[in-house]
């Protein structure tokens, strides 16, 4: 893999700073963008670090030891966060998700936690109702930090994990990292109740689509049927993984694997722009949720509810998982200027207003091929 990998832009440069209005609106939840798309998930990259290398994420070519990660002082403080997330919240933001890098190398993180968790409806959500705070994590961390992160107001974790035979995992991560510290992870997080609890398997072709089965075998019998497993089609993410679309196994050779071995039938969705969509076992296991999901970004492509915002380590926003500019709302939170919430609040309401992404759906025509020149790492923005 290591030929196809394809130097890194440095998009720590590339980004606007927003425009903040004479007269601040005040947010009224109601935000729209160009497309009619609400704000309602906010993700939030903590660290642009990671310890494991997935060669489709930061491959170790790339990401080596003349990698110039963010400087401490670069990262927006806990402070910071807080701060734009209550204000995210205002304009209708329901979910905040941590990611990275790994989030659970950021120092401390539990008591960003406890920030976030006391955003309320007196001074955040319109109406009341608590935020849904979770967490993607490789796990690595996950047995030591579960009780803490708990303790501190997370909801729920989805953990990546891509095989369980060991060999496979240990290859994909490729730091060497063992499949059952993983599971320990999981373990941990059950025990704590930190639920529900996903497992996204990336699936590529060739690499790992022989533990498809096994994967979904296991989850479906073990930890009280209590972990939900989704299947994410290997996406062109940044451009430093060579992405191949040969390497995709669509979505539905994923369903019609597991249906094989146990039947499937599709299922409603909860919520309207969900990533997954679902599936339920004919034969379920009782006590368990019974379910797989699988997120189809390259063959069924879903922006047309797309209600993500990303929010990178270094504070800029990012409208799409595949833009390539930022919008800089560090830089008003450290403006001279000292801007009020209501003003940082407006600055991000023009922005969301203004947003016409939908990247997935343009992939392969004119439009979306002038677009993926330069497109951002997803260790940076975050998953
Ligand atoms: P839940 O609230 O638990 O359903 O989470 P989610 O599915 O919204 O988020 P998660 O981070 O678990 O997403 C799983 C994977 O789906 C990500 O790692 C990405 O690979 C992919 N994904 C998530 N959001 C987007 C998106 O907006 N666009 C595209 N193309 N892929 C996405
Ligand atoms: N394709 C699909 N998903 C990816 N992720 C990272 N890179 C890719 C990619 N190229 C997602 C995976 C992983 C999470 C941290 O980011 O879901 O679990
Ligand atoms: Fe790290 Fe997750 Fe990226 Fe793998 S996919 S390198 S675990 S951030
Ligand atoms: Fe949203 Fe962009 Fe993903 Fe489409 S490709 S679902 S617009 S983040």
């Amino acid at each position: 893999m290591a030929e196809r990998s394809i130097p890194l832009i440095d998009h720590r440069q590339h980004s606007a700073r927003p425009a903040v209005p004479l007269n601040a609106a005040a947010p009224d939840g109601l935000l729209a963008d160009r497309r009619g798309r609400p704000l309602r998930d906010l993700r939030i990259s903590v660290t642009d670090r990671c310890n494991f290398r997935c060669s489709y994420c930061m491959p170790k070519e790339v990401f080596d030891k003349e990698h110039r990660f963010l400087p401490h002082s670069e990262l927006l403080s806990f402070e910071e966060i807080t701060r734009l997330a209550r204000l995210f919240t205002l304009h209708g933001v329901k979910k905040l998700r941590l990611t990275g890098g790994e989030p659970l190398l950021r120092k401390g993180l539990e008591h960003l936690i406890e920030q976030l968790a006391a955003i309320r409806a007196d001074d955040g959500t319109p109406d009341g109702e608590p935020l849904d705070i979770t967490l993607t994590t490789n796990a690595s961390l996950l047995a030591r930090k579960a009780a803490a992160l708990k303790a501190a107001g997370l909801k729920r974790v989805t953990v990546s994990l891509d095989a369980l035979d060991d060999a496979v995992f240990r290859r994909m991560n490729d730091v060497d990292f063992p499949v059952a510290d993983v599971l320990a992870g999981i373990e941990a997080a059950v025990a704590v109740g930190l639920s529900p609890i996903k497992v996204n398997m990336v699936v590529k072709r060739g690499v790992n689509d022989q533990e498809i089965v096994p994967m979904a075998r296991f989850f479906r019998e073990n930890f009280g049927g209590k972990v939900v497993l989704r299947f994410i089609e290997y996406m062109d993410v940044g451009i430093t993984n060579g992405w191949r679309m040969d390497e995709v196994l669509p979505s539905a050779q994923v369903v019609e694997r597991i249906h094989q071995v146990f039947p499937l039938r599709a299922l409603e969705p909860t919520q309207v722009g969900e990533t997954a969509e679902r599936w339920g076992y004919v034969d379920k296991v009782a006590g368990s949720h019974g379910e797989i999901g699988v997120i189809s970004s390259v063959t069924n492509a879903f922006c047309g509810d797309c209600n993500r915002a990303r929010l990178s380590t270094e504070g800029k926003l990012y409208l799409c998982l595949f833009a390539s500019r930022g919008h800089d709302l560090r830089s008003l939170l450290r403006d001279p200027a000292n801007y009020t919430d209501a003003q940082v609040a407006s600055a991000i309401g023009l922005v969301w207003q203004d947003r016409d992404d939908r990247y997935s759906e343009l992939r392969g025509s004119a439009a979306g091929d002038a677009a993926a020149s330069a497109k951002v790492e997803m260790s940076y923005i975050g998953g």
